[in-house]
């Protein structure tokens, strides 16, 4: 399976330092924070890598990755074609590189402390479609939230940022899917933030009654504001130890 780490992003919420370089190439712990995504995918087995960018940060990653030769996958680049358009609109960037395999999407501002090797796994032995990750959140409303059918342990409508969450989940940054997705993508329209949404590409998938999801059990967290930057940082400085940290 390959991997994909969307990394295009403006990082608005992280101003002003995102006005000069790219939010995933800040700190978190002692690597930049796109280190953590190449690592829990090398780490679960997957080392054809695309990294998707946007044009301004392109050289950077180059410089500080190269070919990713520093931590043992095989890295590849591609530019976003519409910059802020949005993670659907980022993904299509990734088409050439995958053909007809299924793969692993993770949001490269997503830091994570569960292994992705169970999860792989068990979306290896799905026939097709989609498999997403939740996580039980305090506030619910800044992500993608499920509507969960407790009965048939199925998601029945992903809402993007809802003021009612309808559940305590949110739908984390680690995707995994198969070569429709691409088509899929074709299909939707840029929502009210003018972005092509994530969330409506996996509605898609619901309705055709191929959308899995798993629960992650460690912590989670999107690392795009200050405040979840900071825990971030404080979550990987307790699992390592201070002398390595340098
Ligand atoms: C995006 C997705 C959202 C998901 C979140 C996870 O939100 O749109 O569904 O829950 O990532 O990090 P964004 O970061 O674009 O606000």
């Amino acid at each position: 399976m390959k991997g994909v780490i969307l990394a295009a992003g403006t990082g608005s919420r992280l101003a002003p330092v995102t006005n000069i370089i790219s939010k995933h190439l800040l700190p978190v712990g002692p690597y930049p924070m796109i280190y953590w995504s190449i690592i829990k995918l090398r780490d679960a087995g997957i080392k054809d890598i695309l990294i998707i960018v946007n044009k301004k940060h392109l050289g950077s990653f180059i410089e500080l990755l190269g070919e990713g030769e520093e931590l043992n996958v095989n890295l590849k680049y591609k530019l976003q074609q519409y910059e802020g358009k949005g993670i659907a609109d980022a993904l299509m960037a990734a088409k050439t590189f995958i053909r007809n395999e299924k793969f692993v999407v993770l949001l490269g501002d997503n830091i994570f402390e569960d292994s992705l090797t169970p999860f792989i796994q068990s979306f290896q032995g799905q026939e097709k479609g989609a498999k997403v990750l939740l996580k039980k959140v305090k506030d619910p409303s800044q992500y993608g939230v499920p509507v969960l059918d407790k009965n048939s342990k199925r998601i029945l409508s992903i809402i993007e940022k809802p003021d009612n969450p309808p559940s305590p989940y949110c739908v984390t940054g680690v995707y995994f899917y198969d070569q429709e997705v691409f088509n899929l993508i074709k299909d939707i329209s840029p929502s009210n933030r003018n972005e092509l949404e994530i969330t409506d590409v996996n509605n898609l998938y619901i309705q055709k009654n191929r959308l899995q999801y798993d629960l992650l059990d460690g912590w989670w967290i999107d690392a795009g504001t200050h405040a979840s930057l900071y825990q971030a940082n404080q979550e990987i400085y307790k699992n390592i130890k201070m002398e390595n940290a340098q």
